[in-house]
């Protein structure tokens, strides 16, 4: 792979503090540090006990006050206190590197480090250097833990024990946030719409999707994302989880306080356990002054070591269409034993054919594999093997029909969270896999992780994501993980790890007993779970009601705004996830044949989180664009400035809207379509219905496009 990089390290000396902390233990001014543009500043200090605290500073106001950083171990006395400062170091970098795929062709990378390095003043004098980054989007800090240079204390397995984290991020405010109960186990909930110090996240939910799950008290699960009474945005993750837990903060209403908790192993009665030295995930805090502007951030990313597997061009972004939504409604299963098995040779041909027909290239089969009897019940281990069909589904002959095609096809391994029985089969299932020349596969954790005591989430678990998504590079095999461990960028180092769930996707709508996701869902999601990464959340379901098959549940969104979705939410890999049936020749089809899957640039064009938002995207080497809009229970007159055309070109606009009757429930499938010749110069308005939305692709025209269709008026 080319990688385009352009970077410049250099060390510069700060004057501030002269070198004299190792004398001088408790040092007057604080150390700090600034992003490129000096928008954000982050400061350090040691209190007078050697407590390490930091502040961040956005345009010289404070958005995280004093607060606090430090550890809990076991059989230790906690890294917190007693703390003088050895020493410091302050670089500068920049770099642009390539995205293999993904949102945008190119990712500016730079920000000031500042490394603090502290050592404890008493015996046993243990080190801990601190990494804090500023970048013009926000900051990132990492501890290091060091080894012992005491030669006593020397020997070749120095362990950590940490039981908890003590990281702090004090508030200055009582902000608007959307969170997330702190689910050691699952993403999969609402988000919910409250000031700071209302939040309430109890253990009231017992179960999320398909499985039960762990909610902790007053915690909240990353991304959570705040929004100040000034209007600055901030959203709170961390990036680069290695063999680290998972984190979730604690919050302390009253103190306007948040602290990291840890995703602690009722195994061993821990949280993480390293051998030193090692350095832990980024904490992280996105800062914009604009909604979409968090959207823009790849601080995430940036925050992540670069591409270790070079070229990764035999993964190709795609659309794809699947046995799944049928099982998900009912009408066939994944198992045999109840006369309906989803996953037949006859069905998978049919998919392609369609496939074939629509510019869609891959097909995901669920229930191929032998197992789907006992999925859920009570022994787990041992249930699948990930290389036997049933008698009814002919894998090879699928793969070779579908390759004669042009499809390819997804591999689908549920463990039902045995973990332990696919780390066993990983190398057959993925020879099998390769043997077949399938590039990709979806996986699955639905149910409480076995061993029992471990949760998705922990050190044990991000472990194992790490193994699956590593072991999966050897055999150039790209993870669709469901129920997986949140993203933190680590798709800029294993560019394979092409999407997640990890969010309430399109599936809740077939089945929760909630009634399914709600009109403003997909205007929060982008702000919240789309910051950490892409997102396979399945839209495109066009039979809206879900008749025959569902009596009490449906889509809340209008059929326009299934469409909108495919550019709303980012994944380089799209389902199309409806049946064949209903799709038919349906009109509204030819904008999820044309929609693009990777992209040279994406843009919100406006936003307001929790009510709308719309997004543009540049199709990679090509000069079309796609624009969707989405709005909540609310309908909305927006308008988008076309400037983002390229200067001097006419493009086809074919806008795919709600009809004057749409409502995402008395008329959800009430839509139209229009065609305009516009250029650059040109503002559309956007109608959207309530629970509706807007999707356009913009074309380069053709002389005869120009003579036929109309230039956009406005009328
Ligand atoms: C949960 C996944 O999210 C869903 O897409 C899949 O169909 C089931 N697990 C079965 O593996
Ligand atoms: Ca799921």
């Amino acid at each position: 792979m080319k990688v385009f990089k352009n970077y410049i390290i250099w060390l510069f000396f700060i004057t501030l503090w002269a070198g004299c902390a190792s004398k001088s233990p408790n040092i007057k001014s604080p150390l700090t540090i600034t992003s490129p543009s000096n928008n954000i500043k982050i400061g350090f200090n040691l209190k007078p006990d050697g407590t390490p605290v930091y502040w961040v500073n956005h345009k010289g106001k404070a958005v995280i006050d004093t607060s606090v950083l430090g550890f809990e171990l076991k059989d230790q006395k906690a890294l917190q206190n007693g703390f003088k400062i050895l020493g410091k170091d302050t670089t500068r970098f920049s770099e642009t590197w390539k995205m293999p795929w993904g949102e945008q062709a190119k990712v500016l990378n730079s920000y000031r480090q500042l490394v603090v390095k502290l050592e404890e003043k008493e015996a046993p004098k243990r080190r801990l250097n601190i990494y804090f980054r500023a970048y013009d989007d926000g900051i990132g800090f990492r501890y290091e833990f060091l080894a012992s240079n005491k030669e006593s204390n020397k020997s070749e397995n120095q362990q950590v024990i940490i039981t908890e984290e003590n990281t702090q991020f004090k508030l200055t405010a009582d902000h608007t946030c959307w969170w997330i109960p702190g689910d050691w186990d699952s993403y999969e909930h609402l988000y919910n719409t409250t000031k700071f110090s209302e939040i309430d996240a109890i253990s009231k939910r017992k179960s999320a999707g398909l499985m039960q799950t762990t909610i902790m008290t007053n915690a909240v699960n990353t991304p959570v994302k705040m929004r100040t009474a000034e209007g600055l945005h901030l959203s709170f993750h961390e990036a680069n989880l290695t063999d680290y837990a998972g984190m979730t903060l604690k919050v302390d209403p009253k103190n306007l306080s948040m602290k990291s908790a840890l995703v602690s192993s009722k195994r061993t009665g821990y949280a993480v356990k390293r051998t030193l030295p090692f350095k832990t995930p980024w904490r992280t805090i996105q800062i914009s002054e604009k909604a979409g502007d968090l959207i823009a951030s790849k601080l995430i990313l940036n925050l992540n070591e670069p591409n270790k597997l070079g070229d990764v061009k035999w993964f190709k972004p795609k659309k794809y269409v699947g046995i799944w939504w049928e099982m998900h409604l009912g009408k066939s299963s994944w198992d045999k034993k109840s006369g309906k098995h989803g996953a037949t040779t006859k069905n998978a041909k049919a998919f392609i054919d369609f496939a074939a027909k629509n510019n869609i290239t891959g097909l995901l089969v669920e229930g191929w594999n032998t197992g789907w009897e006992d999925w859920l019940g009570k022994e787990r281990e041992g249930v699948f093997d990930f290389v036997t069909p049933y008698p009814d589904y002919d894998l090879k002959e699928v793969v070779r029909y579908a390759k004669e095609k042009g499809v390819e096809v997804i591999m689908h391994h549920e463990t039902s969270a045995a973990p332990r029985t696919y780390e066993k089969q990983l190398d057959s299932a993925y020879t099998l896999m390769n043997n077949l020349g399938i590039k990709s596969v979806k996986t699955g954790y639905v149910g409480m992780i076995l061993p029992k005591g471990e949760y998705h989430h922990g050190q044990w678990m991000v472990n194992h994501y790490r193994k699956v998504l590593t072991t999966a590079a050897k055999y150039n095999i790209a993870i669709n993980a469901h129920e997986p461990i949140k993203a933190t960028g680590i798709r800029r180092t294993y560019p394979n790890a092409i999407a997640r769930e990890g969010v309430r996707g399109q599936e809740f709508n077939a089945w929760a007993s909630d009634g399914g996701n709600k009109p403003d869902h997909t205007t929060i999601v982008p702000f919240t779970r789309g910051l950490a990464g892409p997102i396979d959340f399945t839209p495109g379901v066009f039979n809206i009601k879900l008749e025959p098959y569902k009596d009490k549940n449906q889509i809340n969104t209008t059929l326009a705004k299934q469409l909108a979705l495919y550019v709303v939410i980012y994944s380089p890999i799209q389902m199309a996830c409806d049946l064949i049936e209903h799709y038919g020749d349906h009109p509204a089809l030819q904008f999820i044949r044309d929609v693009g899957v990777d992209w040279e640039q994406s843009k919100v064009l406006d936003a307001a989180i929790g009510d709308y938002i719309t997004v543009v995207r540049q199709q990679k080497g090509t000069d079309k664009w796609f624009l969707g809009s989405v709005t909540d229970e609310n309908a909305r007159d927006l308008k988008a400035s076309l400037a983002f055309l390229k200067e001097g070109t006419q493009y086809v606009a074919t806008v795919y809207k709600d009809g004057k009757e749409a409502h995402w429930d008395k008329n959800p499938t009430d839509y139209a379509i229009e065609k305009f010749i516009v250029n650059n110069k040109t503002t559309i308005d956007l109608k959207l219905a309530a629970g509706g939305g807007t999707a356009i692709s913009f074309i380069p025209a053709t002389q005869q496009d120009i003579k036929d269709i109309k230039p956009y008026s406005g009328k």
